[in-house]
């Protein structure tokens, strides 16, 4: 892999992204002297020239990163230009005068421009690499299509133009550092490979539970519910992660293929069955963190009866050797008790007449509010009788407010590297709505289930669970 100093484009450039996330990214790499940024140019629709672009950056640099500096910013600004114009062709053509070899295009744009920003840069010309040692890439934000026919359409309208080795599918959560652990840490520790699988493990539940709101987004919110917005990319993505076969070396197509192939083991859910392998839920008014807080239909923006999801939750099953009869459960939602986010896998009891019934170990990825791994385990309790009691080993990863990079960070690097490792492959994403696409279907125009803000979720959340089964309360250790 080469490091290169392409001349980096974004388009969308004074967009709320580009000011909130990548921006903020970029200053970090060059303050750490990770990436120079010989070259970037802010495309957009607004009609301003490069001081009216570079004053907007820097605002909105002050309120995103904590260490400003401005002798920095002078550095860093002097290799910016700003271009205004459309997705057109002909306009996308200016950008020739400042790309010449190796470039990347980033599309801070709302997804319904992807596929014409993709396919004007192409009749532009500018996704071809002028001869075989430099490159081309285009960076597309999520969401990537709305449901599998659009995705696929997304996909086709790209393909004339951009092969897939020039695509980098950002899904930010493959950036972070505690995800970039799951893997790394079920393979390297040989202790774990003899227990991952069916005759071993119990289930596995994968949580994202945020106190936030809408946050102003309720114009793309109600209109992709949590189910698209976080489980179909974010949650399925860490699922593979768990339950993919081992790679025999750490290349991205072998990681892709094995992630693609456990998507693919996922049982389809039938229309019939979706209310035993999926609840929808919605907030009312409650208390989150000792404030009031008004219920879903009460946002700004949002319809009275409004029947978009802000919790999801799903069961899913891998039809494979490793994992058959293992129930695998996501769930997400707005406005929950805390911000709490893990990954739990729960292994079987020992037989139950040794020390009673239901004692199990969890081995638990904790990714916030502060990063650590649990092992929940059984000892002894001190003293004469012959009692247990738990027993947590705790390996802390990183401490909440500790994180050095971010997860944009990570990624943008990756991509300057062109390592797409961590960037969702087509037929992933493809994968994942194959999945939840029946689900979708099935909630239009649904109700979906109440529950309070600042709870752990719907009552009806439960009725997912297999058997003995039970959901693991939001920030307990098991
Ligand atoms: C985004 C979702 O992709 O991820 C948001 O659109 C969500 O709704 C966010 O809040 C969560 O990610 P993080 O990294 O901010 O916890």
């Amino acid at each position: 892999m080469s490091e290169k100093n392409p001349t980096f484009v974004i388009l969308g450039a004074t967009g709320d992204l580009t000011r909130r996330l990548l921006f903020p990214a970029i200053y970090r790499l060059f303050v750490q002297r990770e990436w120079t940024a010989n070259q970037i140019v802010g495309y957009a629709m607004e009609n301003w020239d490069r001081n009216r672009f570079l004053d907007h950056l820097k605002t909105n640099l002050k309120t995103f990163v904590s260490d400003f500096d401005e002798k920095t910013w002078q550095d860093l600004a002097s290799r910016i230009q700003y271009q205004p114009g459309d997705l057109t062709a002909g306009s996308l053509k200016e950008l020739q005068h400042y790309v010449k070899d190796d470039a990347i295009f980033y599309l801070g744009l709302p997804p319904q421009l992807f596929a014409d920003a993709a396919q004007g840069l192409g009749q532009a010309h500018l996704n071809q690499p002028p001869d075989p040692n430099s490159f081309r890439r285009i960076v597309i934000e999520k969401p990537f299509g709305w449901d599998l026919q659009s995705a696929q359409a997304l996909g086709r309208a790209l393909s004339p133009w951009w092969q897939e080795d020039q695509v980098f599918r950002i899904d930010h959560f493959l950036g972070k550092d505690t995800v970039q652990n799951v893997l790394v840490f079920r393979f390297i520790n040989r202790l774990l490979g003899s227990i991952w699988d069916s005759q071993h493990i119990a289930q596995v539940q994968i949580t994202y539970a945020e106190t936030l709101g809408l946050e102003g987004r309720w114009r793309y919110y109600d209109q992709a519910g949590a189910l698209r917005d976080m489980l179909q990319n974010h949650l399925m993505q860490l699922f593979t992660l768990v339950a993919m076969e081992p790679p025999s070396e750490w290349d991205a197509d072998i990681l892709h293929n094995h992630k693609a192939e456990v998507l693919r083991a996922v049982r389809l859910i039938l229309p019939e069955q979706v209310d035993d392998f999926a609840v929808a839920g919605q907030y009312t008014a409650g208390q989150v963190g000792g404030e009031l807080v008004g219920g879903y239909t009460e946002e700004e923006g949002i319809k009275e009866d409004s029947r978009t999801e802000t919790y999801a939750a799903l069961k899913l099953y891998v039809d494979n050797w490793r994992w058959s009869g293992v129930p695998f459960y996501l769930r997400s939602g707005k406005r929950m008790a805390r911000d709490y986010a893990e990954i739990g896998v729960q292994l079987k009891s020992v037989p139950d007449k040794l020390f009673g019934a239901g004692l199990s170990n969890w081995l638990v990825f904790r990714m916030k509010p502060d990063e650590a791994i649990d092992l929940v385990m059984w000892a002894k309790k001190p003293g004469m009788e012959l009692s247990t009691e738990e027993v947590v080993l705790t390996a802390p990863y990183k401490k909440a407010g500790e994180e050095d990079y971010s997860a944009y960070e990570q990624l943008l690097l990756d991509v300057l590297k062109g390592d797409q490792s961590a960037f969702p492959r087509l037929d992933e994403v493809e994968q994942s709505w194959r999945i939840v696409d029946p689900v979708l279907e099935a909630w239009k125009g649904k109700k979906p289930e109440p529950y309070k803000a600042g709870s752990d979720g719907p009552l009806a959340q439960d009725r997912l669970m297999d058997g003995q089964l039970s959901w693991k309360p939001l920030g307990n250790p098991s």
